[in-house]
């Protein structure tokens, strides 16, 4: 029965590894900082300039955004909304529902893609668009196969081509495996730049998946802090209730 238990525990691990091995693409370090409000006040400018024309954040309102951001209401209302919402509206997308007609796929809310997915995936999904011939709009991504979302930000970071390793499968056959991008063609943007771009935006995300998740983090700090504190009196009252135990 041992045995038996092992042999299994140990051929779990053994197929997770392998999984681990096969085809999985690490996710990139996106070292966005969810503290940094010019990050974020330049995210939410890049999603509003090149996201919400698709992808709505319907559980964002712009007052509450203008608030955590410390963006005036004035200037979120002439530099941030496009569609004639008003500040109290959540953040809609100007996309008709037919869209999917165009991409074969209606484009996602994004507001809590961040916890879903997590902000590094977000980054490294927008760093990897590739040049792919035989996809509707000329592009598909190292970490969404066969994705239906165009390259929205091509001007900005450029193409990339494909990089392929040849590689034998379990019957000693080569096959061709996706390995990574690299870049083809420049864009407006030096690669750092377009780092930073998509850093800003995917931070800005991970904003609006949790808006509280600065303070909440701050908050947490004081509160252990407290604990620590509160732990030393609690062992001086305990020592003196026993006192006269012992
Ligand atoms: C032209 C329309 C369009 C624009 C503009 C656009 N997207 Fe998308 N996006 C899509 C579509 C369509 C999908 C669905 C893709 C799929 O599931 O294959 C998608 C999916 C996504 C996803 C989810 C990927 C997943 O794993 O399911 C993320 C994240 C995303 N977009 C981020 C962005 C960001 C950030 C921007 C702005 C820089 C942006 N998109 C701009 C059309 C768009």
């Amino acid at each position: 029965m041992l045995k038996a238990s092992v042999l299994i525990i140990v051929g779990l691990l053994g197929a997770g590894t392998a999984l681990a091995e096969e085809g999985e693409i690490r996710l990139l370090e996106s070292g966005a900082d969810i503290k940094s409000a010019e990050s974020l006040q330049r995210g939410a400018r890049n999603f509003m300039n090149y996201c919400s024309g698709c992808h709505s954040l319907k559980y964002l309102r712009y007052s509450r955004l203008a608030a955590d951001l410390k963006i005036p209401e004035s200037e979120v209302v002439k530099n941030l909304i496009f569609t004639g919402a008003k500040p109290f509206d959540e953040i809609s997308t100007a996309m008709p529902a037919d869209a999917t007609d165009w991409f074969g796929k209606q484009p996602p809310d994004l507001t809590l893609m961040a916890r879903e997915r997590g902000v590094d995936y977000i980054y490294s999904y927008l760093k990897s668009f590739y040049v792919d011939k035989t996809r509707p709009f000329g592009v598909n991504n190292l970490y969404l196969a066969g994705t239906a979302m165009p390259h929205v930000l091509s001007s900005l970071q450029g193409l990339q081509k494909p990089v392929y390793k040849n590689e034998k499968d379990a019957h000693g056959s080569a096959k061709m495996v996706l390995v990574g991008v690299e870049a083809m063609t420049p864009g407006a943007m030096k690669p750092e730049e377009y780092d930073q771009f998509i850093r800003d935006t995917a931070n800005f995300l991970d904003y609006a998946a949790e808006p509280i998740k600065a303070t909440r983090q701050s908050m947490g700090i004081f509160v252990m802090l407290f604990l620590l504190v509160f732990f030393v009196f609690a062992y001086l009252l305990k020592k003196e209730y026993w006192k006269d135990v012992h």
